[in-house]
This record gives structure tokens, sequence and C-alpha cells, in this order.
């Protein structure tokens, strides 16, 4: 009853012309819920994915799967957006050094299936032409070895990270020894090893992938030369097996290499890795934007960032596998904790010597994302989707 009166009142007062009463604590999230399947948001997807991949430098580029959760928050009259992403990405078969584009580059086979997410915090300010990230993680799994068993038994089934097994350094040294004998004159040295695995052929067969750099030694000097080479900047990656048959001696090897864009060597009809960004209207402006950042304050534009790597989940479930799904893929991206945000200075992404404080709040939970996310998955299994 009483409640009813006040409300009569109030619609009085306010038609009366009364100021509205002051609102209470429970104001609206300015996060605006995005549609996860839009050319909106998947066009920005595809920005944070490559700016991403270019501030790695070890590991496999990332791939976009599908977009879990996209959220706007925009800033004050012509200061842009500040955007939430949770993306869920797959391992490309392409290491991040070659600098090839995620769209170029093919995913895994489902049994070298390397999986994850990862969560970012994007700015664009279109009017100021101004693309920055500026923090994001990702968490990492290979696809699940009993899954695997399961459905492919004769498929590898070792981890891709496994390098306990000093077969696989053989595998690499055996195999680079075949390319370097096979090499009209430059000489290449293992850096380390990137992927391992391992399956049951006829007898053992160990697969790796490895990073390479050039050796001070030439052909000539051969395996006598004992010089060290002056600095180890890896020039390509190369692809080595190794493999045993029972009854018959002996190993089979196989390798090929390919090289980072303009380290190439003369062409030997190998398959040669070349950046390949394709031309990308949006990102047009981004050579003046990076020239902006790093005449000013080269440091504050560097994202700040990491890709996480963990075991496959069967290891860690061990009996319990119902667990939380926050805790199977744990990404943590807190620019902040506070709920009302805390100022983020991106002064320097400007060109006029000005004071640009943008809002950042707390990276938002999936509780609220929009219905419309996550969105279409590329590769729509549950083996390789996080939960
Ligand atoms: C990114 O993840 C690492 C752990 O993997 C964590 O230490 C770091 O605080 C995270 N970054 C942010 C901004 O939350
Ligand atoms: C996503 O968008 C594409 C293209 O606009 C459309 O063909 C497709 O049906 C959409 N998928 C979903 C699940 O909404």
């Amino acid at each position: 009853m009483s409640v009813l009166l006040l409300l009569v009142l109030c619609t009085l007062a306010m038609g009366c012309g009364a100021a509205p009463p002051p609102q209470p604590a429970s104001r609206p999230s300015p996060l605006l819920s995005l549609d996860c399947n839009s050319s909106y948001v998947l066009d920005i997807a595809n920005d944070i994915l490559q700016d991403i991949n270019r501030d790695r430098k070890d590991g496999y580029v990332l791939s976009l799967n599908r977009v879990s959760d996209a959220r706007e928050h925009r800033q004050e009259a012509g200061l842009g957006s500040l955007f939430y992403f949770t993306l869920d990405v797959l391992e490309t078969g392409c290491h991040v050094l070659s600098r090839t584009s995620w769209k170029n580059c093919g995913v895994r086979i489902f049994h070298e299936s390397v999986y994850g997410q990862c969560k970012a915090v994007f700015y664009i300010n279109k009017e100021k032409r101004i693309f920055y990230l500026p923090a994001y993680n990702c968490t990492l799994r290979p696809v699940s070895r009993s899954a695997i068993i399961m459905m492919c038994p004769d498929c590898p089934s070792t981890s891709p990270y496994d390098l306990s097994n000093p077969r696989y350094m053989e595998t690499a040294t055996e195999s680079l020894a075949k390319y370097n004998s096979r090499s009209p004159s430059k000489q290449y040295s293992v850096v380390k090893i990137t992927k391992t695995f391992s399956q049951w052929v006829f007898g053992p067969a160990y697969f790796v992938e490895y990073l390479i750099k050039e050796s001070p030694c030439t052909k000539s000097q051969g395996s006598s030369c004992a010089l060290e080479s002056p600095d180890s900047v890896p020039v390509g990656i190369c692809h080595g097996s190794l493999s045993e048959s029972q009854g018959n001696p002996g190993k089979m090897i196989s390798v090929t290499c390919s090289f980072f864009n303009s380290q190439a060597p003369t062409p030997r009809g190998e398959n040669t890795a070349v950046n390949q960004r394709p031309a990308n209207p949006s990102k047009a402006e981004e050579p003046q934007q990076q020239n902006i950042a790093s005449t000013n304050t080269p440091a504050k534009a560097v994202p700040k960032g990491s890709v996480q790597y963990l075991p496959d989940w069967d290891k860690k479930g061990e009996g319990s596998q119902e667990k939380d799904p926050v805790e199977t893929f744990p990404v943590q991206l807190d620019l902040t904790i506070s709920p009302q945000g805390e100022p983020l200075d991106v002064s320097f992404l400007f060109l006029e010597p000005m004071e640009v404080k943008l809002v950042v709040l707390p990276f938002p939970s999936k509780e609220k994302r929009s219905a419309e996310c996550p969105g279409p998955a590329q590769k729509d299994d549950p083996l390789i989707l996080p939960p």
C-alpha cells in the first residue's frame, strides 16, 4: 500500500517537472555486450590477434577459433573505446618468428592440436587512428591425450613439449646434420626444440621441430669446426624425424627447413616461409602510430602479456574430471580490481602533447556476456574448445 502511494507521489512529482530522484548505487555497467558474430567484433578480434602474435618471441602463431566474449566501454567524447575481448584460439604450424599473419597459417591436425584462450584489452580511437593493445594473457593446452588414443590409436600421443627423452635432441641434431650435408656452404646449428611427437610405426619414430641459427663454420671446415656463433638469432625452423624399423638396422632420417622472411639463403626449392601480411585497410595507419609511440616513449607502447602453457587436461584432472571451468583455463588479466575502474594513461599515443586518461575496468566475467556469444567456431569440436 505504502509502496503504491510512494509510486504515485513519485510519478506526480516527475510529472510536475521536479528533478528525478538521485540514482541509487546500482548504476548499470558501462560495458556494452557485443555480438560475437558481427563483422565489427570479428575485425577487432583479428587486429587483437595480430598484435598478440606480433608481440611474441616464442611459440607458434595463434589463430582465431571463435570469439568467446566481447565488450566495449565507450570513453569520454573523442577518446574512442576500450574493448575487453576473450578469444578461443588454436595453435598453427607457423612459428611466431616467421611473422606470418595468422590468416595465412593452417591450424594443426587434430592429434597435434594445442588450443586455449586469450584475454585482451584493446584501445581503438578511430578519429585519431589509434589501435593499441595495452595488455593480453593467454593460456594454452594440448588436446587431451586420452581423447587422441580413443579416436586415433596410431596417432602420435606424446606431449608436444616433451624434452625429457634424449632421442628428441638426437633427432634434431641428426636431421640437421643431414640438412647441413646437403647445404652448398652455409651451416646451421640447433637453437632449441619447439615441438616434439613420437609414434610407433614399424618401430619408434620421433618428430621434432626446432629453430636454427647460422653457424660461423663453413662446410669445408666440417665437423672439426668449433667456432661459436656470436649471436643466436634464429633464422629458420626445421622439421626433422628419425625412425627405426624393427628388423632393419639403421635409422631413417628426414628433414625440411624453412627460413624466416628475408633470411632465406639461396633458394633450394624447400618450402620457404614468406612474410605475407595481407594489406589490411583498417591497419593502414599503423606505421604512423608505431612511429609516434617509438619516438616518444617506446617502453609504454609495448603490450604487456604472456602465453602460459599447461599440460593436457587428463593429467591434471586425475579423478576429479568435473572441475570448475575457470580452473581448467585460468587466464588472468586484471589491470585493476577496483569496480569503479582506474585511469590508464595513453597520452603517449597521441601526436599532440596532451594528457589522455582512459578508464579501465576489471576484466568482465563471462556470466554477463551477450546472448550472441560465444560466436560460431571455425573448428567446432568440444575437445579443442575451452569450456
Ligand atoms: C598475466 O598472467 C600472469 C600469469 O600467467 C600474471 O602473473 C599476470 O599478472 C597477468 N597479467 C595481468 C595484467 O593480469
Ligand atoms: C554468423 O554470421 C554469418 C555471416 O554473417 C552467418 O552466415 C552465420 O549464420 C552466423 N552464425 C551464427 C551462429 O549466428
